[in-house]
């Protein structure tokens, strides 16, 4: 016992030792001559520190007087203070504007999108952004990479190739601007960039109907993903939603104020209940984490580089008359649909993207045309002696679609520009070489 004792009293008897050695150690003995010395020390180092203040003072003063007089004869440098004052939703993409600052080649305007007000200074150019677009090895994807890559961009294509079409992208194959990845957007993956564009998802009837619960899984789960990537890295994001969200519409033509009639357990269900779903999450996300958001509802679209016999009406149209088949028109055929060229659709995204408004916006050609009046046209434009096929309609075909695109033209300024008439023969000549060449087997659809 009495040993235990001792070993518990020893650590506290070596502990007061210790504390005697230190307070030995931090005060020294008293002496007078000490003192003496530390005193005259501490007024000449007070009077050092005077000197020091007093010349501090002037230097700041001398300092703010020089800042003041250049910002007021250099309002060019001034707007860069205009950059700071961006509001907390704009955040987000200042943070993504350093991420391509890093290796950046400035050569092209600076969006005025990104927080920039005013003009940029004389010798920092505008910068490239970095872009990433989903599915742009599809048909609207191809040419929004096109345009993208004229403008000066990186464009980093993601894209599963369930409809989409290497050949379509393969002319930036030697671009070292381009990048593409044979990624599934349903799983998630990591990027630095400054936009995303996101397209991936089957567009066509035939096509998104082949594997619903699939469909679904990219609207919903891609979408998602995209969002969570946007917010991680402070990017805008785009989605690409369609004029089906307004189902088979009770209004005519369709507002963007519009709710939809839409058929929520029908077999076009998967694409139309997806992108609603898809444009909630993306309003969710601008809402809750302040990710910069852009929605486009794009009507029917047409061009060149789209799936041959998809069974879109256009591609269906001009894919029969070029093979001397018969046209199949499905109903009455006076069910109507407007159609935009692909060009300008694509124009329409970019003013989306680049501008300050959410949406959603109308994107689509106000024209209208009953299914008989396109085969007109077709007939007219492709081959004068192409016939008409009737078949029964399918399930919840839409009897009217027209978009009302006063929104889009008041607050993007745009409008699309080719008639019908125009778009068409260029449709057509690519469409005849893919077929007369049969250089697209159909495993590629
Ligand atoms: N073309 C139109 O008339 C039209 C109309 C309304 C909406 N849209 C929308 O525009 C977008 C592009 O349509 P499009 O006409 O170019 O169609 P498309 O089928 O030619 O292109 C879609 C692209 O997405 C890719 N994709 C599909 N699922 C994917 C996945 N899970 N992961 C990665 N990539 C995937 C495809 O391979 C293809 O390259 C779509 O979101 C579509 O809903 C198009």
């Amino acid at each position: 016992m009495n040993n235990m004792k001792q070993l518990h009293k020893h650590p506290s008897a070596n502990h007061r030792r210790d504390e005697e050695m230190m307070s030995t150690h931090e005060i020294p003995p008293y002496s007078p001559k000490s003192l003496k010395h530390t005193s005259a020390v501490r007024s000449i180092s007070r009077s050092v520190n005077y000197i020091l203040k007093e010349q501090r003072l002037l230097f700041t003063l001398v300092g703010i007087l020089i800042g003041s007089v250049f910002f007021i004869y250099q309002p060019s440098l001034s707007t860069v203070s205009s950059i700071d004052t961006v509001t907390s939703n704009e955040l987000p993409s200042m943070r993504a504007v350093s991420f391509s600052q890093r290796d950046t080649n400035t050569h092209y305007s600076r969006p005025a999108t990104h927080g920039a007000t005013g003009r940029i200074p004389v010798g920092i150019g505008r910068k490239r952004m970095r872009v990433v677009v989903t599915g742009g090895s599809g048909f609207v994807g191809s040419h929004l990479v096109d345009k993208l890559i004229a403008r000066g961009d990186e464009v980093i294509v993601i894209d599963n190739f369930f409809t989409g079409r290497k050949e379509n992208v393969e002319h930036h194959f030697v671009n070292p601007r381009f990048e593409l990845i044979r990624h599934d957007v349903v799983e998630p993956i990591l990027l630095e960039v400054d936009q995303i564009y996101h397209l991936a998802c089957p567009a066509s009837p035939v096509h998104y109907k082949y594997n619903p619960v699939k469909t679904i899984k990219t609207n919903v789960m891609g979408t998602l993903n995209m969002l969570g990537l946007a917010k991680r890295i402070g990017a805008r994001f785009l989605l690409t939603s369609t004029s089906e969200v307004y189902g088979d519409p009770l209004e005519h033509p369709q507002k963007e104020t519009y709710w939809g009639h839409v058929n929520p357990i029908g077999v076009r269900s998967c694409y139309d209940e997806g992108k609603r779903t898809a444009e909630t999450l993306t309003m969710d996300y601008h809402r809750g984490d302040g990710v910069e958001v852009r929605i486009a509802r794009i009507f029917n679209t047409y061009g060149p580089r789209m799936c041959l016999d998809d069974g879109r009406v256009v591609s269906n149209f001009v894919s029969q008359a070029i093979r001397k088949q018969p046209m199949t028109v499905y109903g009455d055929g006076k069910q109507t649909r407007s159609f935009q060229y692909v060009s300008d659709l694509v124009d329409g995204l970019m003013a989306l993207m680049e501008g300050e408004h959410i949406g959603p916006f109308n994107l689509g050609n106000p024209g209208e045309f009953t299914m008989l009046e396109l085969a007109q046209v077709v007939k007219e434009t492709i081959d004068s002696s192409a016939t008409i096929e009737f078949r029964e309609n399918t399930a919840d075909d839409p009897q009217k679609r027209k978009p009302d695109i006063s929104k889009a033209k008041e607050l993007l300024n745009w409008e699309p520009k080719v008639p019908l008439h125009e778009g068409l023969p260029k449709m057509a000549s690519d469409f005849r070489n893919r077929i007369l060449n049969e250089d697209e087997g159909k495993g590629n659809k």
